[in-house]
């Protein structure tokens, strides 16, 4: 089933967490010469216009990326991020400006030693993927199902890289299927760094589910956390309330195998900010690091 489109969603407060901490995480990678490798195990398109097209119908950005955009004093987990979605935006929201998806950040970040591969498999989102993408040498597009596709990447030649894994999770079994494949990718390439995100959904009335729970993007957050020994952490920003009464994202989450050591302060410093600007009243976060 591939009915999700991420246009839809581009620029959101989920976009804002996950775009903000792969920028920061990648940034990391480049503090040494040799080369890594990145891998978008679900890339979508790459970039959105918020103008026009699905991303104009709900408006998500307006309550995500559009709120930080005029904002002149931003955390530092933001400040690269912003400064990236400006650009690319352009001033005002120009007509031809588009939202930067995980492939055009990770395109930002790359150096010339560096490689990525990305997997995409709707074909509307591919197309789109490869007229943005498959001029630079330094990508592989592919339209394969990512999870399946990532054991054999792995490990890198440099073993240096990042895993970015960002399904849909429009099919309840994408939340058992995430760590069966982790731990084959995880057995290969042990030392990379990992950043698994999840959505928290509202409990719809009479589903039984405790409220507040997060259903099962927490129930896998914590499976995640369990499954690895090493370094890791696990982020979360909630920007609406969690008992809405339908199945809708209140927040979302992130679990990092082998964060950057320096990322604990900055998130530590941006997630109140963040949860502020975008959630209000309602805004909360939590950040939790496990290991050495
Ligand atoms: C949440 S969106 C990705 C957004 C993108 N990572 C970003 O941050 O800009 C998930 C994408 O995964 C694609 N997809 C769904 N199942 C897939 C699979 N098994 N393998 C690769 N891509 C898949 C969907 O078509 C959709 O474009």
């Amino acid at each position: 089933m591939l009915s999700y489109r991420h246009a839809f969603h581009a620029g959101n407060a989920a976009d804002v967490l996950k775009h903000a901490v792969l920028m920061y995480c990648l940034d990391y990678l480049r503090h040494k010469e040799t080369p890594f490798f990145v891998v978008d195990t679900h890339a979508g398109a790459g970039f959105y216009s918020l103008t026009e097209g699905y991303a104009a119908r709900n408006r998500e950005w307006e309550k995500g990326v559009g709120s930080l955009l005029e904002q002149a004093d931003l955390p530092p987990l933001l400040a690269d991020y912003v400064v990236l979605v400006r650009d690319a935006l352009g001033v005002g929201l120009h007509p031809a400006g588009r939202y930067p998806g995980s492939p055009a950040l990770i395109q930002r970040l790359l150096r010339e030693q560096d490689r990525a591969v990305c997997f995409e498999l709707h074909p509307a989102d591919f197309t789109a993927l490869e007229e943005n993408f498959a001029a630079d040498h330094r990508f592989r597009l592919l339209r394969e199902d990512g999870l399946g596709g990532l054991k054999s990447l792995l490990p890198p030649p440099s073993r240096r890289g990042c895993v970015f894994i960002d399904p849909p999770y429009e099919m309840k079994s994408d939340y058992t299927t995430v760590p069966e494949y982790l731990a084959e990718a995880l057995r290969r390439f042990s030392t990379g760094l990992y950043i698994i995100w999840y959505p928290l959904l509202g409990r719809k009335t009479g589903d039984g589910a405790a409220p507040g729970s997060g259903g099962e993007g927490a129930a896998l957050r914590e499976t995640l956390l369990r499954f690895y020994g090493g370094n890791r952490c696990a982020v979360e920003l909630r920007t609406a309330a969690a008992d809405n009464g339908v199945r809708r994202m209140y927040g979302s989450g992130m679990v990092i195998y082998n964060p950057p050591w320096t990322l604990r302060g900055v998130l530590g410093e941006s997630l109140p900010v963040l949860a502020s600007m975008l959630g209000g009243e309602q805004g909360s976060w939590d950040l939790s690091w496990e290991g050495e």
